[in-house]
């Protein structure tokens, strides 16, 4: 296979599911070699053996994002298998639905966690071997209830508003070392992440509701705003925010 992104290693979080597995799908068809990260390891795998049988390239690790060791065993993984690692899509998230008072200690931090700390981890993992390949390009999935307000979701507005300015802090920190770092900012998008936070059918009307595109999106059209942001094409591109999210946010 031949592709935007010939020569390029990434590792994707949250690989099994949604977006990510969409990342998965798009970035190894468009010639990268791809680390799918995860803890639902069944649905990894069998992520993997789909690329393969589509002539791709793909290996599946077991990764917690919220645990540092973790980190460095994948990208020892990444760059054991394919030499070394030149690209980062921190993705993996979890939704909660709590407001202010209904929220506990321990919800606001698991998921400060894995939304926020995680976001951290992976860059701090991946940056030394993206110096060492030369350069390289980070991809931090925020959210664009990381750039506008609702009620009922603190833990995780908070995660996401801190995601676009660490996203923005590191690509100051590493412009000179040829490391690019941006976000994504999805809106209302079809994924088991919906059902799993319990968010309601309503909610989930209200929120197309208030996409002028009139429809929730698909995990495919975040993967190729990825696709764009990670290949040669963006390489003028540092510190953005990329909303797609059907035009939500431009009311
Ligand atoms: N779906 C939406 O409407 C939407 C909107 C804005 C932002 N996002 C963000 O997009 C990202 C992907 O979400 P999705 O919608 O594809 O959800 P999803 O639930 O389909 O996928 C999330 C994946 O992350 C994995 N994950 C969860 N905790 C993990 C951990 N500790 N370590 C490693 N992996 C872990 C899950 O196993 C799952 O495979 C998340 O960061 C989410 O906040 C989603």
């Amino acid at each position: 296979m031949t592709g935007r992104l010939d020569g390029k290693v990434a590792l994707v979080t949250g690989a099994a599911s949604g977006i990510g597995a969409a990342h998965v799908r798009v970035f190894a068809a468009n010639g990268a070699k791809v680390v799918a990260a995860d803890i639902q390891d069944d649905k990894g795998q069998a992520l993997i053996r789909e690329i393969a049988d589509k002539g791709g390239e793909a290996v599946y690790v077991r990764l917690d994002v919220a645990q540092e060791r973790e980190w460095l065993g994948a990208v020892a993984e990444a760059v054991r298998r394919f030499g070394k690692l030149t690209t980062l899509i921190n993705n993996a998230g979890i939704a909660n639905t709590q407001g202010v008072e209904a929220e506990t200690l321990a919800g606001f931090n698991r998921v400060v966690s894995v939304d926020q700390t995680a976001v951290w981890l992976g860059m701090k993992a991946a940056i030394p071997e993206m110096r060492k390949a030369g350069g390289g390009a980070i991809v931090n999935i925020s959210s664009v209830f990381g750039i506008i307000g609702s009620p009922g979701f603190i833990a995780y507005h908070g995660a996401k508003g801190a995601v676009r300015l660490m996203t923005k802090a590191a690509a100051l920190e590493y412009a000179k070392q040829g490391i690019r770092v941006n976000s994504i900012h999805p809106g209302i998008i079809d994924t088991p992440i919906i059902g799993d936070s319990k968010i309601t059918r309503e909610a989930v009307e209200q929120f197309k509701l208030a996409t002028p595109l009139g429809r929730m999106g698909r995990p495919e059209e975040i993967a190729h705003g990825s696709l764009f942001l990670c290949s040669d094409e963006a390489s003028f591109i540092t510190g953005a925010e990329l909303v797609i999210d059907g035009g939500w946010t431009a009311q």
